[in-house]
């Protein structure tokens, strides 16, 4: 990141933590923030939020870390998250995690080299009555099956694909 781009990034982290109180207790949403912005909480970013709340980095790393909706480095443009857990793992998931590995030709942790999708596992999310369970991004599917898989990712090629032309015929 150049140099003006770590001002930007450390005045608008200056910024929200004082719309959020400054304390120790918006370590959680201020991260978010960053994360919404950035799509990553690069290890500056957290150097400046750990001295902005007078903890240390390690205690803002082990958030980051911690909670699979957190990044410390940057990701897809579709995150797609499988649940791991027990009851998921009961209804099929390993059908799921193989037809997604074979769909986008990457394995767990990693990410397409077009940066439009990572494949990630998680823990359980709640919807253990309705596995196998994965979000992509923010929105969960449940009662996973390959066909759906399938759909679920070609969808998110074709709005990859409409929002590259809509950015091109702007740019
Ligand atoms: S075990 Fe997968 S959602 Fe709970």
């Amino acid at each position: 990141m150049l140099v003006s781009e770590n001002e930007t990034l450390k005045n608008n982290i200056i910024k929200w933590a004082e719309e959020l109180g400054k304390d120790r207790t918006i370590l959680l949403p201020l991260l978010q923030r960053v994360q919404k912005k950035y799509s990553s909480i690069s290890p500056y970013a957290m150097q400046i939020i750990a001295d902005l709340l007078d903890i240390h980095p390690v205690e803002v790393y082990s958030v980051v870390s911690f909670y699979s909706f957190l990044n410390d480095e940057p990701k897809g443009r579709f995150v797609i998250r499988l649940c791991r857990t027990i009851s998921c793992e009961m209804s099929g998931r390993d059908r799921i995690a193989r037809q997604l590995q074979n769909e986008l030709g990457i394995a767990f942790g990693e990410t397409t080299p077009d940066s439009r999708f990572t494949l990630e596992w998680t823990n359980c999310m709640g919807m253990c009555d309705l596995g196998p369970a994965m979000m992509v991004n923010d929105v969960v599917f449940t009662e996973m099956t390959p066909e759906k898989a399938h759909e679920i990712v070609e969808r998110c090629r074709q709005t990859f694909s409409a929002f590259a032309l809509q950015n091109k015929q702007e740019g």
